[in-house]
């Protein structure tokens, strides 16, 4: 039986991730590591969590003790943990560093000390920085512009040393922005829904012409998958869908589907370092026989149906800590905006 270790598994793409595998009729036994940050919900694996196939191990990947525990006789990691929101990481970056480089390191020594027979790290096409024309391949350089990508910059690298200096079979799937049922609302599509949901302000950062290349979660999760079981070691893999679009355009999508007032479009000023265009060519992943399975306006469909459904979740969610963040966050750039700095 493969015993099957899923790190950030509490969290959005792991959880999904999770849920895939477990509806797979083959025989796995799957280990759930999470610290539960407030990023990690165990509501996102309700029903799931039988304690045969699957087990929950509440705990944090930079402590080698618990590592020393978990990993023997694990065949397969796939490492989703992680700090993961960039505006959390310009307000403060020192977790990034700490859960995405030292956590990784950590959780590779252990996989080298126990033999295991791969690891998958999940990074984000985020490592390449921004890009104004054409898409990134695998073989280009890495040019990180926030503290989240350059944490996961340093996790990626870190990977392809294990490989190359000790042998150990890795590989790294890079994939675009995800979007989908349990992504925490802090993140641009989600907070736009449930914000259009609750008649508040749609916060646009700057022009809102900014591009990134969506893909629906369960879509990445099948790649993951694939990677997994037949990427070459030592390779990167980037994922992405070829769905590429403007904020602008996402909002009033969002605006359209949820029937909000439009009027609750707001610009407010622009994040820091705000990387203006993702965009990825996924010939690799492709050629290992992966094709996407949701159009964007399918994809977008179906996750504003998912949030309207599943209000409790994300009520819950938003009415605890989460309420001091967003005011930290979006109080004074909203003020400005309002003064007519950067309202457009
Ligand atoms: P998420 O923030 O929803 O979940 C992260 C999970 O990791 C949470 O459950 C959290 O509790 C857990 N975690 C955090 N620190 C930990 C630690 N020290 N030890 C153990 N668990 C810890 O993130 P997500 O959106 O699901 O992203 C998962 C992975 O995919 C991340 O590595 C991220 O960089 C990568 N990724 C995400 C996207 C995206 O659009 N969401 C795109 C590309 C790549
Ligand atoms: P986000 O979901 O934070 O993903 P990332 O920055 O990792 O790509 O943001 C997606 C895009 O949406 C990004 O260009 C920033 C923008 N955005 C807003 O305009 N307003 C918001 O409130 C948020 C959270 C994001």
């Amino acid at each position: 039986m493969r015993k099957i270790l899923v790190t950030g598994g509490a969290g959005f793409i792991g959880s999904n991730f999770v849920k895939m595998l477990l509806k797979r009729k083959s025989r796995k036994h799957i280990i759930v590591l999470d610290k539960l940050t407030y990023a990690g919900n165990m509501r996102n694996l309700d029903g799931f969590m039988d304690g045969k196939d699957v087990e929950f191990v509440k705990g944090d990947i930079t402590s080698s003790k618990l590592l020393d525990n978990v990993i023997p006789g694990v065949d397969i990691i796939y490492n989703f943990a992680a700090e993961t929101h960039v505006d959390r990481s310009i307000l403060e970056g020192g977790s990034f560093v700490k859960t995405d480089v030292m956590g990784t390191y950590t959780l590779l020594q252990k996989a080298l000390k126990y033999k295991v027979a791969r690891f998958v790290q999940i990074s984000t096409d985020e490592v390449y920085g921004s890009i104004k024309k054409g898409k990134f391949s695998e073989k280009d350089p890495i040019e990180p512009n926030s503290p989240y990508s350059a944490s996961k910059s340093g996790a990626d690298l870190l990977v392809r040393a294990f490989y190359k200096t000790h042998g150990l079979p890795a590989v790294i799937t890079r994939s675009s922005n995800n979007y989908g049922p349990f992504q925490h609302p802090e993140k641009f599509i989600p907070l736009f829904i449930t914000n259009a949901l609750e008649g508040k302000p749609l916060p646009i950062y700057g022009d809102g012409r900014n591009v990134r290349d969506w893909i629906y979660v369960e879509d990445n999760c099948r790649a993951i998958d694939l990677v997994g079981r037949r990427g070459k070691v030592g390779q990167i893999y980037n994922i992405g869908a070829n769905e590429e679009k403007e904020n602008l355009y996402i909002a009033k999508k969002i605006i359209k589907f949820t029937g909000a007032n439009k009027d609750l479009l707001t610009f407010i000023s622009d994040r820091p370092g705000h990387d203006r265009r993702y965009a990825l060519c996924a010939r690799k992943i492709k050629s290992l026989g992966w094709k996407k399975e949701y159009t964007f306006s399918k994809g977008l469909v179906k996750t504003v149906k998912w949030y309207q459904e599943n209000r409790e979740w994300w009520q819950e969610i938003k009415s605890g800590s989460f309420k001091k963040y967003y005011s930290k966050m979006y109080g004074r750039r909203i003020a400005v905006s309002r003064e007519g700095k950067v309202r457009k």
